[in-house]
C-alpha cells in the first residue's frame, strides 16, 4: 500500500544520489520542492518547485524557507556541509518539525577498527574533515531529536554507483576495458570495496519517510556483497564481456608526479577495507536492495553505452607516463 502523499523538501535534487531520490519520491506521489543553488535545474522531472538558494548562506536560507511547511526534509547535499550548516536547515523550518533524514557516509565508523562495521561501531575522525564534518551534522540533528523530540534519522551510504555517479568510479573502468588498455592497480589491489546501486539508495530513503520506527536511529545502506579492488575490476570485464590485464604498480611510484591523474576510480585506492553490515535496516524496516552488484554494473553498462559515453575522448597521458616507469 502506497504511504499518503506528503510535501518533502530535497536540498539539491540535481546530481547523483538526490535527483535518484527526487524521481523515487515522485513515483510515490509525494509533492517535492527541491532547494539548490540552480546550477542544473534542467534535470528535472516536471512537476516539482523549486528554490534557488545556497544552503551554506544561513540568512538566504531562512528567507528561502520563511512560512515553508513540510512533512518530510532530505538533508544530502554535501556542500561541505557543516555541524552548523544542518543545524541551521533543520531549525528553518520551527516550529514545524518535519522528519529530518539526513545522508551521512559509512566513513564516519573509525576505519582501523575491524570490519565489518555496524551502527554500533565507533565513530571517529579516520577520515578527516569530511568524518568531523558528517559526524557534526548527525550530532547536531540527534541533540535535537534527544531534547526537543525532532523525528531524525540518519542514513550511511558506502560507495554509490549507477548512472550519472559524480565519482569517477564504475565508468574510470568501463573507459578503459573497452578501448583494451590495462588497468593500474595500487599494490596488491586486495582491499575490500562494498557498492550500492543508487536507486536502490534512493528507494530505501523514500521508503522511510515518516516511518516513526527509524525516528532517533541511524542506518548503514549499502549493497549486500563486498569485493577486492581487483575483484570489482574483474566483474565489470565480465559484464563487458571483454579481458582486462591488470598492471599493478608501487603506489609510493605516484610521489614522482607533481599533479599525479587518477589511477584507480576516484576514490578506491585507499589502504583499508571497507566493509558495512546492513542487518539493521533489514530487520528493523525490511530495507533489501534489489540490485546484485553485478546486476548494478550491468545496469549502469547499459546506460553508458546509451549515453554514447564509450565514444567519449579519454586522456591517458598520466597513465602512459606510469606505464612507462614499469618493467614489462
Ligand atoms: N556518492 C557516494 O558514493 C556517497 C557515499 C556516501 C555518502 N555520500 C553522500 O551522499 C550525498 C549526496 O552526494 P551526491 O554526490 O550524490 O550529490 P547530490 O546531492 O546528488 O548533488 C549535489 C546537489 O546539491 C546541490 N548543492 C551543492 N552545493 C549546494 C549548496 N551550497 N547549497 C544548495 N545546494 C547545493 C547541487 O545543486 P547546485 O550545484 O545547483 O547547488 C546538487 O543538486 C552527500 O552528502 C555525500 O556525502 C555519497
Amino acid at each position: 500500500m502506497m504511504a499518503p502523499a506528503m510535501r518533502v523538501l530535497v536540498v539539491g535534487g540535481t546530481e547523483f544520489i538526490s535527483l535518484a531520490l527526487v524521481r523515487a519520491l515522485i513515483r510515490e506521489g509525494h509533492a517535492v520542492t527541491v532547494l539548490n543553488r540552480g546550477r542544473r535545474n534542467d534535470r528535472l522531472p516536471p512537476g516539482i518547485d523549486v528554490l534557488v538558494c545556497d544552503r551554506k548562506d544561513h540568512a538566504q536560507l531562512r528567507s528561502a524557507l520563511d512560512g515553508a511547511r513540510f512533512d518530510g526534509i532530505y538533508d544530502i547535499t554535501y556542500a561541505p556541509t557543516t555541524g552548523e550548516d544542518v543545524a541551521a536547515l533543520a531549525d528553518a523550518l520551527l516550529p514545524s518539525v518535519p522528519h529530518v533524514l539526513f545522508v551521512s557516509t559509512g566513513r564516519v565508523y573509525d576505519h582501523a577498527l575491524p570490519i565489518p562495521y555496524s551502527e554500533a561501531t565507533p565513530r571517529g575522525y579516520y577520515w578527516g574533515e569530511y568524518a568531523r564534518h558528517k559526524i557534526a551534522g548527525e550530532d547536531a540533528l540527534l541533540e535535537r531529536h534527544h531534547t526537543r523530540g525532532l523525528p531524525v534519522t540518519i542514513v550511511r551510504p558506502t560507495h554509490v554507483l549507477g548512472p550519472l555517479n559524480t565519482r569517477h568510479n564504475e565508468a574510470f573502468f568501463f573507459d578503459r576495458i573497452i578501448r583494451g588498455r590495462p588497468v593500474l592497480v595500487p599494490g596488491d589491489g586486495g582491499w575490500l570495496r562494498q557498492f550500492g546501486h543508487v536507486d536502490d539508495l534512493a528507494d530505501a530513503l523514500a521508503s522511510m519517510l515518516g516511518d516513526s520506527r527509524a525516528f532517533g536511529q541511524a542506518y548503514n545502506l549499502t549493497g549486500e556483497e563486498c569485493v577486492t579492488q581487483v575483484g570489482f575490476v574483474e566483474l565489470i570485464a565480465e559484464v563487458l564481456e571483454r579481458r582486462v590485464e591488470f598492471r599493478h604498480f608501487d603506489p609510493a611510484l605516484l610521489k614522482r608526479f607533481d599533479k599525479p591523474g587518477l589511477v584507480f576510480g576516484q576514490n578506491l585506492v585507499y589502504d583499508c577495507h571497507a566493509v558495512y553490515t546492513t542487518a539493521k535496516a533489514r530487520a528493523e524496516l525490511g530495507i533489501r536492495p534489489r540490485y546484485t552488484l553485478a546486476s548494478a554494473l550491468r545496469q549502469t553498462w547499459d546506460w553508458y553505452r546509451k549515453e554514447s559515453l564509450d565514444q567519449r575522448p579519454v586522456d591517458f597521458t598520466f597513465e602512459d607516463e606510469l606505464l612507462a616507469l614499469l618493467p614489462r
